[in-house]
């Protein structure tokens, strides 16, 4: 039996370029075992705050929807809350007999949901944030890589329900950014142009700005860009 002090133990909260802290757990689907289980796949860890409140439910009727959508972007969908699972089981049921949201009804939640009544997982994630509630976890998101990687981490407080496109495109743009070798400017969307790496040398820095091709377009020698058809991002990175 863990003392009161062990458990109230930090734990730091992890950080981007951290490997994503590992965890067995009991979910919707059975049991995981995180993040070997998906290995070879990004995953988008979520949190929400409780079963059965209209903001949640608003935001898993909306991610069941497009899990599609992730999973041909090589991308997993696993949710989190504090609650057991008969609740989550419960409020699932309720979800796709009898909840209609934006057009969206019969709404099954395929991805897994873990139970969390324990809150190891969401210490360990940092998903408890006790300003705002010290019983619910908070609405994080975390972007895994296939080698378990945390790569960007978003979090929103409870009253605040997640933009889904903005989850979606960050996940496409970190992708774009490890298939191509670039980065993605602001509100890029697959099609826009993108950013190449900066000059490593002034030598580079000079050649760069005296030698604009046609391929690369410097607005000044550290800001530099190139075209990028969607059809090419689109057809590398939706694979599945
Ligand atoms: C909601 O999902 O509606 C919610 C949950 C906790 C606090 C406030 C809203």
């Amino acid at each position: 039996m863990e003392t009161i002090e062990a458990q109230e133990a930090i734990i730091p909260m992890p950080r981007i370029g951290d490997k994503a802290p590992s965890f067995q757990a009991v979910t919707t689907q059975g049991n995981i075992n995180f993040p070997d289980d998906y290995m070879g796949k990004w995953v988008i860890l979520f949190s929400h705050p409780a079963d059965f409140t209209p903001v949640c439910t608003s935001e898993f009727m909306t991610f069941a929807h497009l899990e599609d959508k992730f999973g041909k972007a090589n991308c997993k969908l696993v949710g989190l809350s504090i609650d057991g699972l008969y609740s989550h089981i419960a409020w699932l049921r309720t979800i796709k007999d009898k909840i209609e949201f934006n057009g969206m009804k019969n709404v099954e939640v395929k991805f897994p949901l873990i139970e969390d009544i324990s809150m190891e997982v969401a210490k360990k994630y940092g998903m408890i944030q006790p300003g705002e509630s010290k019983t619910q976890a908070v609405r994080a998101v975390f972007f895994i890589d296939p080698n378990s990687m945390i790569r960007a981490i978003i979090y929103y407080p409870l009253s605040l329900g997640r933009n889904f496109d903005e989850i979606y495109r960050a996940l496409i743009a970190m992708q774009t950014a490890d298939e191509f070798a670039v980065a993605t400017p602001a509100d890029w969307y697959p099609g826009d142009d993108v950013i190449v790496p900066p000059a490593g040398s002034c030598g580079t820095a000079e050649e760069r700005m005296a030698e604009q091709n046609g391929e690369v377009e410097c607005k000044d020698w550290f800001f530099c860009t190139k075209k990028l058809a969607e059809k090419e991002v689109l057809e590398t990175v939706l694979k599945n």
